[in-house]
């Protein structure tokens, strides 16, 4: 029997009682928690976060300390915002969830509403879902089949840039950069896409417009996280590379996918990282502060140019896609909740401080010697060194400064609560700068 075979009947046999485990088997069978993006053997043991308030995270210890990645950059709120909780109760009171397939109710008609009318251009269009990913596979999707249904079926691939993340589903790995180590293994399963460098000069401009015109005819659109690529390490171009990058796009006459999933709703200190560039995208993906860091969904906003290519008479025309949870009126309803806020609070001056103070704080670190750079823009505050940050020996200093960090690779990084007072925000840049000299 081949010791594949026999790791099969030996599972088959601990599973009916008729053989010992064994400790180490007994070991790994009491980790019922799969954590994410980690080595289960080597990582390190978590924080064990009980309640969240505001800008505070409370550890069973009973020690607090400020969540300064706003939980992977969602809570722009705050925690517990008693006007996001009273929306989600007083839904969960009436109707938390119902289909939306042949059914809608007023939380997801207004929320849409809402959406087209704080959306620029003709993003009317709000496609609901109940994650970023999906948001993106969705956006993907929509694009290959707007070209089939006008009649183009051969555009069935994506221009992407090097360094970006757009998910972790399939068709979202495979607009990643390929070479990212995050996603290296699934290489050959993925579709091959067309990874670009963002240009910088006029060399890289014309050789990407060059690019366009060779592979346009192939390609369904172009997929950009505008101004910020965060996930892979708070990278930032400018207005007017977003904005060379749309025109090109336009140029070569392929759909504009901008994934504000990370960016949308003031976290860059606009409502969107297009409008600096005053660029409108095709297709438009949203999530993490849509519901204020409360329920998971996101949504992939269209134009109706984009709309208009599925509406028709003809019944394979349809967009054919259906997540269960989507428009969960709980989620619509935090959603809602959360554009209340986006409406009544000063959430673009709030976010100009926090850029202000962080640019301010950090900058003097760019003169340590083994500091690369510092960049703030909006509430995105990154310091990039020579070498990686230990996630281990960063514990004890969380502990020590009472705020949570979770670098990426070398780039110890804030995207704190819009919320977060300037002197919450001094404690986190302390935090940081203890980090990096610990890094030296
Ligand atoms: C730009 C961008 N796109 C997509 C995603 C994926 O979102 P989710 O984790 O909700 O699937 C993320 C997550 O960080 C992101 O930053």
């Amino acid at each position: 029997m081949s010791s594949r075979h026999e790791a099969v009947a030996h599972r088959a046999a601990v599973r009916s009682g008729t053989v010992d485990s064994g400790p180490e088997f007994d070991r790994l069978a009491g980790m019922t928690l799969w954590r994410p993006y980690c080595q289960m053997r080597t990582v390190s043991e978590p924080l064990h976060v009980v309640a969240a308030e505001g800008v505070w995270l409370e550890l069973e210890s009973g020690q607090r300390i400020i969540d300064a990645l706003s939980s992977w950059w969602t809570v722009c709120h705050g925690h517990r915002h008693p006007h996001l909780v009273e929306a989600i109760v007083d839904q969960a009171h009436r109707m938390p969830h119902v289909m939306l397939g042949g059914i809608d109710h007023p939380q997801v008609v207004r929320l849409a509403d809402r959406l087209a009318q704080l959306m620029p251009g003709s993003l009317n269009h709000s496609f609901f879902c109940d994650s970023g990913s999906v948001a993106v596979e969705v956006a993907l999707k929509m694009a290959v089949q707007f070209w089939m249904n006008r009649g183009e079926p051969a555009r069935k691939r994506f221009v992407c840039l090097r360094h970006s993340y757009h998910g972790d589903t399939s068709g979202a790995m495979s607009v990643c950069d390929p070479d990212d180590s995050m996603h290296r293994h699934f290489r050959g399963f993925l579709l091959e896409q067309y990874p670009q460098e963002m240009p910088v000069d006029e060399a890289g401009w014309h050789a990407f417009a060059e690019f366009l015109a060779e592979v346009g005819g192939q390609c369904a659109g172009v997929i950009v996280e505008p101004l910020v690529q965060a996930a892979t390490g708070m990278r930032f171009h400018s207005p007017d590379q977003l904005r060379r990058l749309a025109d090109l796009t336009r140029e070569a006459g392929l759909l504009l996918i901008a994934d504000e999933i990370g960016t949308g709703f003031w976290r860059t200190g606009k409502r969107l990282a297009c409008d600096w560039a005053g660029v409108v995208p095709d297709i438009l993906c949203l999530g993490k502060s849509l519901t204020g860091g409360t329920l998971p969904m996101a949504v992939t906003m269209a134009t109706t140019e984009v709309f208009a290519a599925f509406y028709s008479e003809q019944p394979d025309h349809a967009l054919m896609h259906g997540p269960t949870y989507m428009g969960n009126p709980l989620c619509c309803a935090a959603a809602n909740a959360s554009l209340d806020l986006f409406e009544r609070e000063p959430v673009a001056e709030r976010v100009a401080a926090i850029e202000r103070m962080g640019r301010e704080w950090l900058t003097p670190l760019a003169a340590l010697p083994h500091v690369r750079e510092v960049r703030c823009r909006g509430g995105f505050l990154a310091i990039e060194t020579e070498k990686a940050f230990d996630r281990k020996k960063l514990a004890p200093l969380i502990l020590e400064h009472s705020v949570w960090l979770r670098p990426i690779g070398n780039v110890m990084y804030a995207v704190p609560p819009f919320t977060i007072t300037p002197i919450e925000l001094r404690q986190v840049v302390d935090a940081m700068a203890a980090a990096v000299s610990a890094n030296a």
